[in-house]
């Protein structure tokens, strides 16, 4: 894992944006995997001035969704599908045909599993971008979760329950999200760990600091050469 730290935000994104154009040039049809959120809306943004200004070509690429929280669906402001859109699926224009998130309203959950991993066995995923939660989460892949697993549903943790109420206008219980699984995101061509912000400080020095363990499931991309972890000086104020 390659890890650095920028000056500002305003650099890691630059930089996160050359690697994603950098792709899309060499393999107009790449598979783009995107967390959804506070973290990567800064470079969805940058991504958007680049589109309106005609520096970049997105017509061919596909948008793959990392997670969902079960029991929400896109009409729900907080929902991953709801701010993929609103932040970027709409303002780029893209397709229906060049889109696939997860429906947390489906009624055949395995149903949404099984086409999500079909997807990625046909298609692959060049690059993904992840955020990492307070408890270094991955996607929605929580402490204890397996290694192998591929697209799965899961209990959310409690920490998690309580940093995604930043999200919801009103109160939702929530307690399943389903996700990509680890397995897969280590298998993409290019993967991006990012974190900004003061709140991500401690996550970011104690994935840096531990052994490789499903208990912090972002230590298990440390080990990966095609793995950039990329913070900010706020989130890497304890290191180097
Ligand atoms: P955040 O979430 O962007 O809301 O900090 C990161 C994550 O949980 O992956």
């Amino acid at each position: 894992m390659q890890f650095e730290k920028f000056e500002s935000v305003g650099q890691l994104v630059e930089k996160i944006v050359k690697n994603i154009t950098e792709i899309v040039v060499k393999k107009p049809e790449a598979v783009l995997c995107f967390a959804c959120g506070e973290t990567p809306r800064p470079v969805m943004n940058r991504l958007i001035q680049m589109k309106k200004s005609g520096e970049i070509n997105f017509s061919k690429i596909k948008i793959l969704g990392l997670d969902e929280w079960i029991g929400v669906g896109r009409e729900t402001t907080g929902s991953c599908a709801q701010m993929l859109y609103d932040d970027f699926l709409i303002p780029m224009d893209f397709r229906p045909d060049q889109i696939h998130i997860f429906n947390g309203l489906a009624a055949n959950l395995d149903l949404e599993v099984e086409q999500a991993n079909q997807f990625i066995k046909d298609y692959g995923i060049d690059f993904v971008l992840l955020g990492i939660g307070m408890n270094g989460h991955i996607g929605l892949n929580e402490p204890g979760c397996d290694p192998m697993a591929k697209v799965n549903v899961i209990s959310l943790s409690e920490t998690t329950r309580k940093v995604m109420t930043k999200y919801f206008n009103d109160t939702i219980f929530l307690t399943q999200g389903i996700t990509l699984g680890l397995s897969q995101l280590l298998k993409a061509n290019h993967v991006v760990l990012m974190a900004v912000g003061e709140r991500k400080a401690e996550i970011v020095k104690r994935v840096l600091n531990s052994d490789v363990t499903p208990d912090v499931p972002a230590t298990v991309f440390k080990n990966k050469e095609k793995v950039c972890f990329f913070v900010d000086a706020e989130a890497g104020q304890f290191l180097k």
